[in-house]
This record gives structure tokens, C-alpha cells and sequence, in this order.
């Protein structure tokens, strides 16, 4: 049967902030977000209207509806408004449950396949929609490149793309809850805040070192003592081989830096392979 193979990138949170609880069970929030080489790899075949499923590498992600790209495929049958159904077959590279936005990426990566599939039949803003329905990060997903995403996370605005580099993505051996931390920020009665203004400034004027210094993620204030200081002994080191900055990416545990020379990026990759469950050299795009 025929099929589309689309590569599926991870994301990366060069700066997350929280602004606050919004009442409909989300968070109002203000990131500035870069997709990097890191992916997946997502085929998905045309299947009997109503039969809906993903397969992947990793026999503990659910195949049924409980899948994000799962959801992608039937939000983008609603949306289109005839019966239809998807057999979808993911090769996980990004580490699963990490910030990464792996599963938004397939999710997206998804409707971009049934759409190729069904000839282009939806435009980019019904696709941004069901994106949306499927979850919050899949519209940056769609979209890709460096963007500053605010509200849920879907209010996106396209920025300059950040200089190109190289990335070294690692996982500590921890894992977080996203609404646990969520409920950790809304307990706080003071918190910093990164310097998003500076962040866009920074973009604006192609400086890469500018960006690096102003990477923060305000999720890791509110990780527990271990996690904590798992991240920072993993911040610290790649900073020690050269990153211009490091930060926790979405809702962690994955931590990365960004580095101007492949030399350096190489080297804090095998140096934390020491200390790190898994590392991966990448390039931002
Ligand atoms: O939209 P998504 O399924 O990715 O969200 C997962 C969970 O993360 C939500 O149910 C909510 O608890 C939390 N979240 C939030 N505010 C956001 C995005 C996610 O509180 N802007």
C-alpha cells in the first residue's frame, strides 16, 4: 500500500517560562522554542475507514488512541470530514517523556503524511487546528524552526532562525511529571523569570552567544533536591567542554547545549556519555 515517510524533529527550549494558571486546565506560558536533527522517523499507509494505529520501537508507548499521533490521525479525519483511518509505523530515536516534544513532533509529522496522502486536501490553518487538538506542542512541531511560542503553546510567532550550531542532548536518569511541576510553580509565591525580551533581541541580531547566555528554563527551579542537582552536574559539565549555554528542555528531564564548534560539541559528548543514560550529538534546523 502506498505510504509517506516523514522525518520527525525533536524540539528544544531554549528559554520556558510559566506566566500562570489560566483556569481551563492549562498554563499560560511563554517559550522561545528551536527544532534540532534529532528525530523520529514516521510512515504512515492509508488504512480501512475507523482502524486507527500506531506502532513504534518501543513496546512500553500505547498503539491505541491514547498515542498523540493516534489523536493527530483522527483529529485530521474530523477535519476533513470524511471517514478514514491510519496505519502509522514510528522508529523512536528521541528519548521518550524527556521535554523533547518526540511525540508532538510524530503527531505532526502525521498530519503532514495524511495530508500528502489525501493530495493537500486541508490548508495549513485547518492542519494548525487539528494540530492544536492533538496537543499543545504540535503546532510548534508543524511548524518547526526557531519560534516564540506563547498561551497554551500554540500562539506561535516565527522569530529569526538561530545561527546554526551544534547540539549535545543528555538524559539523566530521571524522569519528571509535567503537572506536578506545574503545580510546584503555582505554589511558588516568588520566582525568577528568563530574559525572553533579550532572548528575541539576541535572535534579532543573529548572536549566537547572546542566545546561549539567556537560556533558562524555570521548571528547573522547582525539580527536586536529586533531579536538581543531576541537571546541573550535567549543565555544569557541558559548559566545562565548551557549550556557550545549557538548559532543561520543556518539562525535562533532557538537558542540551549549544556549542559553536563541532570539536567542542564532540568532545563534552563523549565526557558526558560518563555520566549520562544516553547522549546524542545533533545540529539545530
Ligand atoms: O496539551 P498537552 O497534552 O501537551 O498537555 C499536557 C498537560 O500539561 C496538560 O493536561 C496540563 O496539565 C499541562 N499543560 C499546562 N499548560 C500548558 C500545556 C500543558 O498546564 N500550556
Amino acid at each position: 500500500m502506498s505510504g509517506v515517510t516523514i522525518s520527525a524533529k525533536a524540539k528544544l527550549n531554549l528559554s520556558l517560562d510559566v506566566l500562570g494558571p489560566r483556569g481551563d486546565g492549562f498554563h499560560e506560558l511563554r517559550m522561545v522554542m528551536q527544532s534540532c536533527t534529532l528525530a523520529d522517523e514516521v510512515r504512515v499507509e492509508a488504512a480501512p475507514a475507523g482502524a486507527f494505529c500506531a506502532r513504534t520501537n518501543r513496546s512500553y508507548i500505547p498503539t491505541g488512541d491514547k498515542n498523540v499521533a493516534v489523536k493527530a490521525a483522527r483529529a485530521y479525519y474530523a477535519a476533513l470530514g470524511v471517514p478514514g483511518g491510519a496505519e502509522i509505523t514510528i522508529t523512536k530515536r528521541i528519548p521518550v517523556c524527556a521535554g523533547l516534544g518526540g511525540g508532538s513532533s510524530d503527531a505532526a509529522a502525521v498530519l503532514r503524511a495524511l495530508n500528502e496522502l489525501n493530495g493537500g486536501a486541508l490548508d495549513e490553518e485547518a492542519l494548525y487546528a487539528a494540530a492544536l487538538e492533538a496537543g499543545s506542542d504540535v503546532p510548534f512541531c508543524l511548524m518547526g524552526g526557531t519560534a516564540l511560542a506563547e498561551g497554551r503553546g500554540e500562539a506561535l510567532t516565527p522569530l529569526p532562525a538561530l545561527p546554526e550550531c551544534e547540539v549535545v542532548i543528555c538524559m539523566p536518569g530521571f524522569s519528571c511529571s509535567t503537572p506536578e511541576l506545574f503545580k510546584r510553580i503555582d505554589a511558588r509565591r516568588s520566582r525568577c523569570h528568563p530574559d525572553t525580551a533579550g532572548l528575541l533581541s539576541a535572535l534579532g541580531s543573529g548572536d549566537l552567544r547572546g542566545v546561549a547566555r539567556r537560556m533558562y528554563n524555570v521548571f528547573e527551579d522547582v525539580l527536586e533536591k536529586r533531579a536538581a542537582m543531576a541537571v546541573n552536574e550535567i549543565k555544569m559539565l557541558l559548559l566545562d567542554n565548551g557549550a556557550l549555554g545549557a538548559a532543561m528542555s520543556g518539562s525535562g528531564s533532557a538537558v542540551f547545549g549549544l556549542f559553536d564548534s563541532a570539536e567542542k560539541a564532540a568532545r563534552a559528548c563523549a565526557a558526558a556519555k560518563g555520566v549520562c543514560r544516553e547522549v546524542f550529538l545533533a545540529r539545530t534546523g
